[in-house]
């Protein structure tokens, strides 16, 4: 029997869906969610996601190909939306038997939903789990082939929407949950509150920001130390400088980083004005940009210049500590949690 009985019936949903011990899922983070950290998430009973970002396929085809080696635990890939190789990648996944294939960074386009059902190239068959901002687009992504779907509100770090987790969560989780798979992101730093979503109908949860400085996490000794001395405040949304270049904010710990970006986004909007770029390839240049900052103070350690993207649960991130001892600490909240609501 599970330590974690009252969890464990909460979270019997998702966890068979993913095949995992845990219905808690480690947000694709990109640099930072690659083999080690992706692998400790999957044998501590979690599940691991590989964040691919502007990987190429043949960079993914490795990444996974190392992952395997290090777990024998099902773990999932994070593609975004806008990447060119899109339906490479997708193949990259299938040829490899990815299990689960998550889309990210917008709607999927037309036919990749599909393909990743397909198991095209003739690989192995996915399952795909999407991004749902509203309800409306909830049910739609259902509709057209969807198996379960994460709501993340914008407490969350890396790129976020205008919602906050407790609305979304409110607004779509009574309507669709009962039928439909739906896992809470952003926001999430202790069990209490996902205690608070599984009763409120969700299958699971996704944290980002928590597992971020785990001690299996490769990110830079001064990424992890600037998220220590954190608080809440510090992690806030990128604004948008130009109304005719609509950029996706991200929230990331304040630094010179920040104001760069803003700097970025007059230098993009001036090329849109004199139509040496389109939108897409304007919106392109902003998203290599953010993934060229993320890596600077991720993995370089230039925490003055790079992205320190992070969640406001940043400020419940203290120390370094093994996957295992957070997912305990998370779970051991839970339970506390539904057991006094159960006496109560
Ligand atoms: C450093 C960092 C990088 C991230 N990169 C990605 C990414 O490449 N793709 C993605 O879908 N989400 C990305 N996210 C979002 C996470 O997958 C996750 O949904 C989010 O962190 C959950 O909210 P939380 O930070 O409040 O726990 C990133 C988050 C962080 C903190």
């Amino acid at each position: 029997m599970s330590q974690f009985p009252k969890s464990a019936a909460l979270m019997a949903r998702g966890a068979a869906f993913f095949g995992s011990e845990h219905a808690i899922l480690c947000g694709a983070m990109s640099w930072v969610s690659e083999r080690n950290l992706v692998s400790a998430i999957s044998n501590a009973g979690g599940f691991g996601v590989i964040a691919c970002g502007a990987m190429t396929p043949a960079l993914l085809d490795a990444e996974i190909t190392a992952t395997r080696a290090l777990t024998a635990k099902p773990f999932g890939v994070n593609l975004i939306t806008m990447h060119p190789d899109l339906f490479e990648l997708i193949a990259v996944c299938a040829s490899h038997g990815v299990s689960h294939v998550v889309l990210a960074g917008g709607i999927p386009p037309k036919g990749s939903v599909e393909a990743i059902k397909a198991g095209d190239n003739g690989g192995a068959e996915a399952k795909v789990i999407c991004f749902a901002p509203t309800l409306a687009l909830a049910k739609k992504l259902l509709r057209s082939g969807a198996d379960a779907l994460v709501i993340e509100g914008m407490e969350a770090g890396g790129h976020i929407g205008p919602v906050s987790t407790s609305v979304l969560a409110q607004e779509i989780l009574p309507s669709i949950a009962e039928d439909a798979l739906v896992f809470v992101a952003g926001g999430i730093g202790r069990g209490e509150a996902i205690a608070g979503y599984l009763e409120m109908g969700a299958a699971g949860v996704q944290l980002g920001t928590r597992f971020a400085c785990a001690t299996e996490s490769i990110a830079h000794p001064a990424f992890k130390k600037a998220f220590f001395r954190a608080s809440a405040r510090d992690a806030t949304a990128s604004v948008q400088v130009d109304p005719r270049l609509p950029v996706i904010p991200v929230r990331a710990l304040k630094n010179k980083g920040t104001e760069a970006f803003s700097a970025k986004q007059i230098e993009v909007a001036r090329l849109l004005d004199d139509g040496s770029v389109e939108m897409l390839e304007a919106q392109l240049q902003i998203e290599r940009y953010w993934a060229g900052a993320l890596r600077r103070a991720a993995i370089d350690g230039d925490v003055e210049n790079g992205s320190l993207m992070a969640g406001q649960s940043v400020g419940m991130v203290t120390k370094e500590e093994p996957v295992t001892e957070i997912i305990a600490a998370l779970l051991g909240e839970c339970e506390a949690a539904l057991g006094r609501r159960a006496a109560a």
